[in-house]
């Protein structure tokens, strides 16, 4: 449970709050390369912390990511024509470049510097991995790129795309770091039929955090094998919004690794950006294909949704699915969804599944504190963190073994 100024200082995220600081120290995925596909092509709104943005791909196949609203007269560059390396509002003709730079105001007279004296409102972009990050935050207190794991493996081995979140990150990001829910939610039979998967078997999973320089992780351990063996699904959780899954060995044995990242679009609906990735080998279509029951429109927003009530099948929940909602996606934001647009954490209960969660807020609230109030910079900002060394993993525990000792911290991961 949290106080109402807690939770308050833990969901707003909009520019100048607390913890919309915190965002705004970090690089954070904005929106999907093939969302521009083309040089020159239409300009595509972004929503991202409660700020109304527009991406474009420009003449060159340079990305900007400006404010919406022309500076001039404050219409919208969504209407833009994207010509000669720049974006040209229909109102006036004054023109942008990636760098927000006014390169024309065609309504001026003949020799006026006006052009010199305004400017679009312009972030740093990077493109990796299918995905188009952005800094929204301070220009001198910009970090290095977090180079993740991924970004090193062939595009045939990664597939990244997004979905729409109907709540607020935290509740999103709490979902993910919720070990405990795993065995119940995304059953895959019926409330009494046997166990079909390890952590269908033991319900309790008993839960570790520890602080790290990337933001925490904990280790959910579980009783398998009939009581004859002990297995951990480690998870890291990168500040400020990502989530690394423990890996899944699919049919063919491949081993798929799974990483979330919540990304707030606004106070009430988030981003949830996925990359499912494998180190050993390619993706064929069956992979790369997300599991099923994920249907999307051309919004990125799932057929099966709140306003339907996931399409729940009442019948299927007595023969075949516990939930009666399809696909471990849709399950997750369900539950996330169905908390309301911002969960009201002063009226929950929480018990000893949910200590992960109770660790994770307490790290984003005192993080924020400690940005509002002494400038300390949040964890994985300006330090030499090596990125490509987190992960998460499922591993066995062998008797009188912790699963730290199977599975050590890299020591400059290590708080
Ligand atoms: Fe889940």
């Amino acid at each position: 449970m949290l106080t109402r100024e807690e939770n308050e200082r833990l969901t707003r995220i909009g520019p100048g709050t607390p913890m919309g600081e915190v965002f705004r120290r970090y690089w954070i995925p904005a929106l999907l390369s093939e969302e521009l596909p083309d040089a020159d092509g239409a300009p595509v709104r972004v929503r991202l912390l409660g700020e109304d943005l527009i991406a474009f791909r420009d003449s060159e196949g340079k990305v900007g990511l400006l404010a919406e609203a022309c500076p001039h007269r404050g219409t919208s560059l969504a209407l833009a024509l994207n010509a000669d390396c720049g974006l040209r509002c229909i109102f006036h003709g004054y023109k942008f470049d990636v760098n927000g730079t006014c390169v024309d105001t065609p309504t001026e007279p003949e020799g006026s510097r006006f052009a010199q004296k305004i400017r679009a409102d312009a972030y740093p972009v990077r493109e990796a991995a299918g995905m188009i990050w952005a800094y929204l935050g301070p220009t001198d207190l910009r970090p290095n790129f977090p180079e993740f794991e991924w970004f090193g493996l062939p595009a045939s081995h990664q597939h990244a795309y997004k979905v729409f979140e109907e709540c607020n990150y935290a509740q999103a990001v709490e979902g993910a770091i919720d070990s405990a829910h795993a065995g119940v939610l995304h059953r895959r039979s019926t409330w009494d039929a046997p166990p079909s998967q390890a952590f269908e078997e033991d319900l309790s999973p008993k839960l570790e955090v520890e602080y790290t320089q990337y933001g925490m992780r904990y280790g959910a351990l579980r009783n398998v094998d009939a009581g004859q063996a002990s297995q951990a699904r480690i998870t890291a959780v990168v500040l400020p919004c990502f989530t690394f899954i423990p890996p899944f060995i699919t049919g063919p044995k491949i081993e798929r690794r799974l990483v979330n990242a919540y990304v707030p679009r606004d106070d009430t609906s988030t981003w949830n950006f996925q990359v499912l990735f494998s180190r050993e080998a390619s993706f064929d279509d069956a992979h790369r294909r997300v599991e099923g029951g994920l249907q999307l429109d051309a919004d990125y927003k799932k057929l099966r949704n709140l306003a339907n009530n996931y399409e729940q099948d009442r019948s299927a929940m007595k023969s075949s699915n516990f939930s009666g909602i399809t696909g471990i996606l849709v399950q997750d934001h369900a539950v996330s969804e169905t908390q309301g647009s911002i969960c009201d954490r002063t009226r929950e209960h929480l018990g000893t599944s949910d200590i992960a969660v109770i660790a994770w807020r307490r790290l984003m609230l005192r993080t924020s504190k400690q940005l509002a109030e002494t400038g300390e910079q949040p964890p994985g900002v300006h330090t030499e963190i090596p990125f490509g060394d987190i992960c998460s993993a499922t591993i066995e525990v062998p008797p009188d073994t912790t699963w730290r000792e199977v599975e050590p911290l890299a020591p400059a991961l290590a708080r």
